[in-house]
C-alpha cells in the first residue's frame, strides 16, 4: 500500500503540476513574474489574482507545529529548505526522478520536490532531521553508518527516509522487497550493495529493539 501511494505521488509530473497552476510554462512564467511584482502590487494596493496570492498553511514538521505563508507555485521541498531551513531533504533533480528530496507525509514516503506546499496544510511531515532522539540516531541512520551505506552521502537522506517508510510497512523485507521499496531512489555513486545491506541490518536492529 505504502509503495503504491508513493508511486502514485510519483506519477505527478512536473508538467502536470505546472499545468495545475494554470497553463503549463506560461502559467509558471506568469506566476514567477507576478511573484516578483508582489511587493510593488501590494504597495500600489493592487490585489493579486486569488490563484497567485499567498496562503498561510499550518502543519507539523518533526513534531513541531509550524505556520508559513506559501504561494501556489511553491513545493514542499522549497518551503522546507528555504523557509524552514531544514536542508536534509536534497534538491537534486527537482523533477521527481532521484528521490533525494524524500520525506514522510503522514507516514508515506513522498518526493517533496513534486508536492505542492499548499497540500501540506494539516499534515504530519517528518524529515531526516526528525529521526534522531537527542544524541541517539534512528536505527536506520545507525545501520547506514555501520554498513557504509553511503559514499558522497548526497542521496543518503532520501534513502534513509524511504527505508524508514519501507520498514514501517514491511519490518522484515526480502532482498527483492528492499530493492522494490527503494526503487524510487537513485545513488549516483552506485553504492546499492551496501545500501541493501544497511537496510537489512536496520530491519534486524528494529525487530530486536
Ligand atoms: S529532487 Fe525530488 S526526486 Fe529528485
Ligand atoms: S552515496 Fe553518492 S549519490 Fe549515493
Amino acid at each position: 500500500m505504502e509503495n503504491t501511494i508513493k508511486k502514485k505521488s510519483r506519477t505527478v509530473t512536473r508538467r502536470a503540476f505546472l499545468q495545475g497552476l494554470g497553463g503549463g510554462a506560461a502559467g509558471a512564467a506568469l506566476a514567477t513574474r507576478m511573484r516578483g511584482q508582489n511587493a510593488g502590487a501590494g504597495q500600489a494596493g493592487i490585489a493579486l489574482p486569488p490563484a497567485l496570492a499567498q496562503k498561510t498553511i499550518t502543519f507539523t514538521v518533526n513534531g513541531k507545529s509550524v505556520s508559513v505563508d506559501v504561494e501556489p507555485r511553491e513545493t514542499l521541498l522549497e518551503v522546507l529548505r528555504e523557509k524552514l531551513k531544514l536542508t536534509g531533504a536534497k534538491k537534486t533533480c527537482d523533477r521527481g526522478e532521484c528521490g533525494g528530496c524524500t520525506v514522510l507525509i503522514d507516514g508515506q514516503a513522498v518526493y517533496s520536490c513534486l508536492f505542492p506546499a499548499v497540500r501540506a496544510d494539516g499534515r504530519q511531515i517528518i524529515t531526516v532531521e526528525g529521526l534522531a532522539e537527542g544524541e541517539t540516531l534512528h536505527p536506520v541512520q545507525q545501520a547506514f553508518i555501520e554498513k557504509d551505506g553511503y559514499q558522497c552521502g548526497y542521496c543518503t537522506p532520501g534513502f534513509i527516509m524511504s527505508t524508514v517508510a519501507l520498514l514501517g510497512q514491511t519490518p522484515s523485507p526480502s532482498l527483492a522487497e528492499i530493492k522494490a521499496g527503494l526503487s524510487g531512489n537513485l545513488c549516483r555513486c552506485g553504492n546499492y550493495v551496501k545500501i541493501d545491506e544497511a537496510v537489512a541490518a536496520a530491519s534486524q536492529k528494529m525487530r530486536k529493539a
